[in-house]
């Protein structure tokens, strides 16, 4: 089996794949999207999304790094992915699922899934401009507005010449409103020659116990789940690997906490970058630990960095 970190704009930037592939138990992660306009993105640029490419394209833990992108223009899509490659990225994403007005205005992300024409013609023209050995996968939703297309996106995808396809199993006008039909998951692995990865609604161990059974894949994709309970990918790991799973203890996650916060300390240029990306996942975190709400009522009128790390130091668990 195999476990990935999605790619969540805003939230699993490098500094939280870092930090959650540490911890351990995703075999992937996947760049938050680079939005492909009209423009030819540079190094720095590239490198700004996804530090990992000047590591090999890997966490410091080691785990690859898939980069993913975002557009609708194939050709400049085709040359912004040869430009990445030359930066060093060696494997490709695309996006063909998010919900965003202002990315759909402009005919990228979900959108794109009411004409699987056009979703073949992307993945083709990239398959065919890319060398051989760069990966090229694809990332879907259900459908638009409902799931009648899902079937022929799948198959576009498949057919342009993805090695592999992730399904996130909702509409875009579902959102993110549970549930995810995971069902739907299985009918698209069974309609498609290439290997799918079920993605949507994990929370819990019994959560991907259950996408498991239901869409009968061995590769999952979790998102909020993982930032929300910073172990899950650990957990589930080690369930499938020793038959039962140890929740980490609260103080464990602290310390974890406290090398993040560091972490967001290191990057340069972001005064209010280490503080919001706290705050900001202690709200998430207080959803299953009583003391990730403590400690976000404890941090969150401190304005000053190093007094909200000094005081990240001094909670008790
Ligand atoms: C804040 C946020 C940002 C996201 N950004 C991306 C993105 O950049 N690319 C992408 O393919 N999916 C993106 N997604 C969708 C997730 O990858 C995933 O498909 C979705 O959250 C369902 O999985 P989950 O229930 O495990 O969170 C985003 C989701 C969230 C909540």
């Amino acid at each position: 089996m195999r476990l990935v970190l999605a790619p969540m704009q805003g939230l699993t930037d490098d500094v939280m794949r870092d930090l959650l592939t540490r911890i351990g138990g995703f075999d992937e992660c996947v760049s938050e999207f680079v939005r492909i306009t009209h423009t030819v993105h540079s190094r720095p640029t590239w490198l700004r999304y996804a530090p990992e490419i000047a590591n090999g394209c890997r966490t410091s833990a080691g785990v690859p790094c898939t980069v993913q992108l975002l557009g609708s223009d194939a050709d400049n899509m085709a040359v912004n992915a040869l430009e990445a490659i030359k930066f060093g990225v060696d494997k490709i994403d695309l996006n063909f699922g998010c919900p965003a007005p202002t990315v759909n205005k402009h005919q990228g992300g979900a959108i794109l899934l009411r004409e699987p024409e056009r979703v073949f013609q992307i993945v083709r023209t990239l398959r065919r401009a890319l060398p051989d050995h760069i990966p090229l996968t694809g990332k879907m939703r259900l459908g638009f507005e409902d799931k009648s297309l899902a079937l022929e996106n799948a198959q576009a995808i498949a057919e342009g010449g993805a090695c592999a396809l992730t399904v996130h199993a909702r509409t875009k006008v579902e959102g993110y409103e549970p549930p995810a039909h995971w069902i739907w998951v299985r009918k698209i692995a069974e309609a498609v020659n290439i290997p799918v990865t079920a993605n949507g609604d994990v929370f819990t161990l019994e959560d991907y116990l259950g996408i498991k059974q239901e869409s009968g894949c061995d590769s999952i994709m979790i998102g909020r789940g993982a930032v929300i309970r910073p172990d899950l990918a650990r957990q589930i790991k080690q369930y499938e690997q020793e038959g039962y799973a140890e929740a980490m203890p609260f103080n464990e996650i602290l310390e974890w906490i406290r090398l993040f916060y560091d972490l967001c300390l290191s990057k340069e240029g972001h005064n209010k970058y280490p503080a919001a990306r706290l705050k900001q996942w202690l709200g998430m975190m207080k959803k299953a630990y009583p003391q990730a709400e403590a400690l976000f009522a404890c941090v969150r009128p401190i304005k000053d960095t190093h007094d909200i790390r000094a005081a990240l130091h001094a909670f008790k668990a």
